[in-house]
């Protein structure tokens, strides 16, 4: 399970960072990977309108979004947003990033194509404010629900702190500590007893790639799909991500990953064995499998189809039998 924070205050040690790192620090108690982008620390530049996101589904704005952000986003299983009230809305520093994620909003609109991350995905809001009015965070509410939405995240709500203004305000509230608590119990509940499976490839740009965004679309409640190479190659296939968005399926902002890296985020109850060969470290207790499929690399288009639905055609019969065993 992994948690992305988006800290939105310019102020360090502030409120919403003290929140935050509450959130996390629970979170992780109950297993959860975290990270957090501070974005006033990081180089987020505003929307530009170039549009070309609309029509293409990239921005060509060259900055952190497009080097670590967007990939983040679509990594996570939670999204958690944090910032104070700044003029009944968020600050301008997260308002900058939830802007750029019209990127987002256009590749499911404008592309229709699905995350596969979007079935499970949750977000949740903190914020905290000086003042005590009725609509304070009527504005963050409003927007925060449609960025859940273009990023493809059921927005679970929040927890909005009154009159809190001074850095140190936050941690002396009565109930923050048990408020904190229960959200990441409620947060992680969905994700806490998910199996994991490991797809592991040559170079994680072909099949491995395609089985493990199957399984997130289809079963993604049920397990938590990692895919890997011994090899990874340094950037996608194009034609692996054109098959796949044919299919509807989201291959966008994710590059291939290494054993190592995947072993990190979890411990696999079954690897998917897909031209790995004996290169797979022994994960104890892990069923191995084998799937002899042919490689994606330069496949006529008609085979490289055809691949994919025997990918998707094997995750399915493997989520079926694996539903009827359990
Ligand atoms: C530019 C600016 C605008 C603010 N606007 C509001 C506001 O509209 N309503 C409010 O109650 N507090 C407002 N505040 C106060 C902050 O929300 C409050 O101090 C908060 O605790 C700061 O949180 P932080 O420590 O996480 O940055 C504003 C503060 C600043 C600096």
């Amino acid at each position: 399970m992994f948690v992305l924070g988006l800290q939105g205050s310019p102020r360090r040690k502030g409120n919403s960072a003290y929140l935050l790192t509450a959130l996390m620090e629970a979170m992780e108690g109950y297993g959860a990977r975290t990270h957090v982008v501070e974005i006033e620390r990081r180089h987020v530049e505003p929307c530009r309108e170039y549009i070309v996101c609309e029509k293409k589904g990239f921005c060509p704005i060259d900055d952190d979004m497009k080097t670590e952000i967007y990939a983040r986003i679509w990594q996570a299983d939670v999204v958690v947003v944090a910032s104070p009230i700044f003029f009944y809305n968020v600050t301008a520093q997260l308002k900058a990033l939830i802007d750029r994620c019209q990127t987002l909003w256009a590749r499911k609109y404008r592309l229709r194509l699905t995350d596969p991350g979007r079935p499970t995905r949750r977000g949740f809001l903190l914020s905290v404010a000086a003042t005590r009015g009725k609509q304070l965070f009527d504005g963050v509410h409003l927007t925060v629900e449609y960025f859940f939405d273009a990023i493809g995240a059921q927005y679970e709500g929040g927890l909005t702190y009154r009159g809190i203004e001074h850095k140190g305000d936050m941690e002396k509230h009565s109930s923050v500590r048990e408020d904190v608590r229960k959200a990441a119990d409620r947060l992680t509940a969905p994700f806490r007893d998910r199996r994991v499976v490991l797809f592991a490839g040559r170079n994680n740009t072909g099949a491995s790639r395609m089985a493990g965004a199957f399984t997130r679309f289809l079963a993604g409640d049920r397990w938590e799909a990692l895919d890997a190479g011994i090899h990874p190659s340094d950037s996608p296939d194009p034609s692996v991500q054109k098959v796949m968005h044919e299919r509807g399926i989201d291959m966008g902002f994710r590059n291939p990953g290494s054993l190592d890296h995947a072993l990190e985020r979890a411990l696999p109850d079954r690897i998917i064995d897909l031209g790995a060969g004996g290169s797979i470290p022994e994960v104890p207790g892990a069923r191995v499998q084998r799937w002899d499929l042919p490689a994606a690399a330069g496949l006529p288009e008609d085979r490289l189809t055809a691949l994919r639905d025997e990918v998707e055609k094997r995750v399915r019969e493997e989520l079926a039998s694996t539903d009827r065993n359990s």
